[in-house]
């Protein structure tokens, strides 16, 4: 088969995961990719439902596909990811020019559908959670992005069920690959000549829970640690409540484990804490923050916050910004709040203005952006190791890599720089994102 396919991802890491292993399958078939959906025979969204603005661009762009079905009603058209599973039905009563709607636990479905495509009669709704096993999408083949880097899946789901949050409903619960089989594909991503790895999962910390026999994140961490070949490891996210000393211990032992910790918090105020069910008080958030920095100096702490929650004040904003000034994050991710429907906090009631949550949210980019230039400035002078991931969008003589902190650093090119090169690079200047600099030393592979 000489097909096209076009996958246009939306959400979070895991997303953009599951995509590769979309591909992976059409590929299978025969299929290869281009980046437009014009002139493609399979075309997916892969959706996100986080907040509503998420899902309003994903029905923009179903909308802006109707006429590739008009013009040519072979195509077929799907939605997988969260959208997918929290809309089941409906979108198809909404845009009836979709072919397939596919929850995360059926994306391994996706070959045989594409293979039965040109005798379908009907809309094809896959959205069932129970009766899959893990292994069965997790283990799909790839076909992957980038030569360098790589997702690794560990885990689904989520157990948390915090307040505002969409996912628990259409990630299922928490759900574990068996480390065998983690293990495995780092393997061969190390064969394959990968260097850096990322864990995927809602709470990483959690890893392990559901199988009931002691085995945990820090195993994970262990085992791939032991696999020749892959130079760092990256693993998202991180949750409060579930991460030990003893997975601290071991991220600061394991020398491939990277210097970055992404540890959101969500808010300053223990009360908006539970309103939010996050599990944690802000003490306990504050002392794992300093046993963290004591067993791992270099740690680039990054967080994601919400602003808006309902019942917030304005003195518990307040505390939010005095615990940025206090933990001293090299990076924020901040979010007004989006009631979504089905979770608890969409029913509350002391909603937060729509003025207030967006000045608020101003506030704390105004304060958090300077905390992270100051950050960044500290890092000027000082050589650092980053993982060429090649030419930047705008100006394609300039390259950049990333430290294991995870944080981009722009350099000109230089004659023979490959993507995936390990170099040395001085940095000169800081600005609030980035750091600009200079190679300094022989590439050393
Ligand atoms: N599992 C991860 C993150 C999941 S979603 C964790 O628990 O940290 C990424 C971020 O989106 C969350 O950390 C939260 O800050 C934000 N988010 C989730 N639901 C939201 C909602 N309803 N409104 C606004 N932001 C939300
Ligand atoms: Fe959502 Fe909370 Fe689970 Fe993160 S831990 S995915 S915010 S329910
Ligand atoms: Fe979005 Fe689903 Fe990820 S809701 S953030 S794509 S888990």
């Amino acid at each position: 088969m000489e097909g096209k396919y076009c996958i246009i991802t939306y959400g979070c890491q895991m997303n953009e995961s599951d995509s590769e292993r979309l591909a992976g399958q059409l590929e299978e078939l025969g299929y290869h990719s281009v980046a437009e959906p014009d002139g493609a025979d399979v075309i997916i969204i892969n959706t996100c439902a986080i907040r509503e603005t998420a899902e309003q661009k994903v029905y923009g762009k179903i909308g802006e596909l109707k006429h590739l079905k008009q013009e040519k009603p072979d195509v077929l058209i799907g939605i997988t990811g969260c959208m997918a599973q929290k809309n089941k039905k409906a979108l198809f009563e909404r845009a009836p020019h979709l072919d397939f709607v596919l929850g995360p636990y059926n994306i391994h479905h996706l070959k045989e559908l594409v293979r039965a495509g040109s005798k379908r009669s009907a809309h094809v709704l896959k959205t069932e959670m129970r009766g899959a096993n893990i292994e069965d999408f997790t283990d799909l083949k790839a076909a992957r992005k980038s030569d360098v880097f790589a997702w690794v899946p560990i885990m689904q789901g989520c157990n948390k069920f915090c307040s505002y949050c969409i996912v628990p409903y259409v990630r299922g619960r928490e759900w574990s690959r068996p480390l065998r089989s983690i293990v495995r594909e780092v393997e061969e991503l190390a064969a394959a000549g990968y260097k850096e790895i990322t864990l995927l999962g809602q709470n990483v910390n959690a890893y392990g829970l559901d199988f009931g026999d002691g085995t945990n994140f820090a195993d994970v961490l262990r085992a791939v640690e032991e696999v020749p070949g892959i130079l760092r490891m990256r693993y998202m996210t991180s949750h409060p409540r579930d991460m030990t000393r003893e997975m601290i211990d071991t991220i600061a032992a394991c020398s491939k484990v990277v210097t970055q910790m992404h540890l959101p918090v969500q808010h300053g105020s223990d009360a908006v804490l539970q309103g939010m069910n996050r599990g944690y008080t802000i003490a306990h958030y504050r002392n794992l923050a300093d046993y963290i920095r004591k067993q791992i100096p270099a740690v680039v702490l990054t967080t994601d916050l919400i602003v808006g929650f309902p019942g917030e004040t304005e003195e518990m904003h307040r505390e939010t910004l005095a615990l940025l000034q206090d933990i001293r994050y090299d990076m924020a991710y901040t979010f007004i709040f989006s009631p979504r429907s089905g979770t608890p906090a969409a029913r509350m009631t002391d909603k937060v203005s729509a003025e207030d949550a967006s000045r608020r949210l101003q506030e704390l980019m105004q304060v958090q952006n300077a905390i992270s230039l100051e950050r960044n400035r500290d890092m000027v002078g000082q050589v650092h190791e980053v993982i060429v991931e090649g030419p930047t969008k705008n100006k394609p003589e300039n390259w950049f890599g990333r430290t294991s902190g995870n944080k981009m650093i722009i350099f000109p090119y230089a004659d023979g720089m490959r993507i995936g090169d390990v170099l040395g690079v001085r940095a000169d200047a800081a600005q609030t994102w980035l750091l600009r600099g200079t190679p300094v030393e022989e590439k050393r592979s």
